[in-house]
């Protein structure tokens, strides 16, 4: 058996800053509660959804030092594709350069874990090397009249190159992992076609602190280890006291966890991956640390993978 390790990471965000100044002066709302309430100072909007995914994409491949052409498999995980047909995956696969498979997965804000997890089934069959991207742009559907909502969304991509080491399977990688689904609750959180952003905003928080602790508690105890052997965890950037309940809960100190979300708000499938890029970054990881990856989005999905980083 192979295990899939990350060997490089990168990320995209669009030009534009919406800062919450810009907000006050278009709702009745005020940057300390948004503050207070979410941890969000700003947030970038204005991207392409295949544009940034070719640019997170780009930088992970040039992190990694692999050639696009020697990847694989692409996976991209976006809830907000350029078009319904093709799949963007298409069209990021084009402008890499890239002969391979390529598909999109949606599954919300947890995409990207539920990306990675494929990404390792892949590698144990046989792909090399597998380009895993989030990409999301979440402005083009946020409602700039509803208070509730449009303090929190954002655009951006976060990519990670995924390749196959032989025989350290249950070593390295991706030592545990959960992903789940409960359709009963997709009217708390959803997008028809043409419209915009609908969200009961207090109820998708109480969900999101208990499907986060329970599934990263599955992910532990797959992976053989316990919330105490966690260096780090990146989880999905959507309200700061969403990350601190969830913490608490598990029993991990805020000082271990990656968060960035008072300058990029919330972009869906991108915030972990650049979460990831940003304690990357800042040297945060190490070869044999006990990495947390736990997400949650609508559907409702949630995700969870627990990580050996290190490549060798
Ligand atoms: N500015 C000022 N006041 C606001 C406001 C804003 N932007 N948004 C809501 N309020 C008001 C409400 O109208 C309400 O006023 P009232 O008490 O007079 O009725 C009060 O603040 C409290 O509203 P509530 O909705 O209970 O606030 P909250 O603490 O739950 O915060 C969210 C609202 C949306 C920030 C929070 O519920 C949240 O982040 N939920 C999770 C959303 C999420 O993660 N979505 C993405 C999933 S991937």
């Amino acid at each position: 058996m192979r295990a899939g390790v990350i060997t490089g990471v990168g990320g995209a965000l669009p030009e534009q800053t919406l800062t919450n100044a810009d907000l006050e002066s278009m709702m009745d709302t005020s940057d300390q509660w948004i503050v207070e309430r979410t941890g969000i100072r700003e947030r970038r909007v204005g991207g392409v959804t295949s544009a940034l995914a070719v640019e997170a994409g780009g930088k992970a491949l040039a992190a990694a030092g692999v050639d696009p052409a020697d990847i694989g498999l692409l996976i991209l995980a976006t809830t907000t594709p350029d078009r319904t047909v093709p799949a963007t995956s298409a069209s990021v696969s084009e402008e890499l350069g890239m002969r391979c498979g390529a598909f999109d997965v949606n599954a919300a804000c947890a995409g990207w874990v539920y990306a990675l997890v494929a990404a390792q089934g892949f590698v144990a069959t046989g792909v090399d090397k597998v380009l895993v991207i989030g990409a999301d742009t979440l402005s083009r559907f946020t409602d700039y009249t509803d208070r509730g909502t449009a303090i929190l969304f954002s655009d951006g991509a976060g990519a990670s190159v995924v390749e196959g080491r032989e025989g350290r399977e249950g070593s390295l990688g991706l030592l545990g992992w959960d992903l789940g689904c409960d359709g009963s609750a997709e009217s708390i959180l959803y997008c028809d076609y043409g419209g915009l952003i609908k969200m009961e905003g207090r109820e998708v928080f109480r969900r999101a602190v208990r499907v986060m602790v329970d599934s990263s508690k599955r992910s532990l105890e797959m992976a053989g280890v316990t919330a105490h052997d966690v260096d780090l965890v990146i989880p999905h950037q959507a309200n700061i006291r969403i990350i601190e309940s969830a913490n608490q809960r598990l029993g991990i100190p805020m000082e271990k966890s990656s968060v960035i979300i008072d300058r990029i708000g919330n972009s869906s499938s991108a915030t972990i991956p650049l979460a990831l890029e940003a304690a990357i970054a800042q040297g945060r990881l190490h070869d044999g640390d006990v990495v947390l990856f736990t997400g949650f989005g609508a559907g409702m999905t949630w995700a969870s993978a627990v990580v050996r980083w290190g490549q060798t």
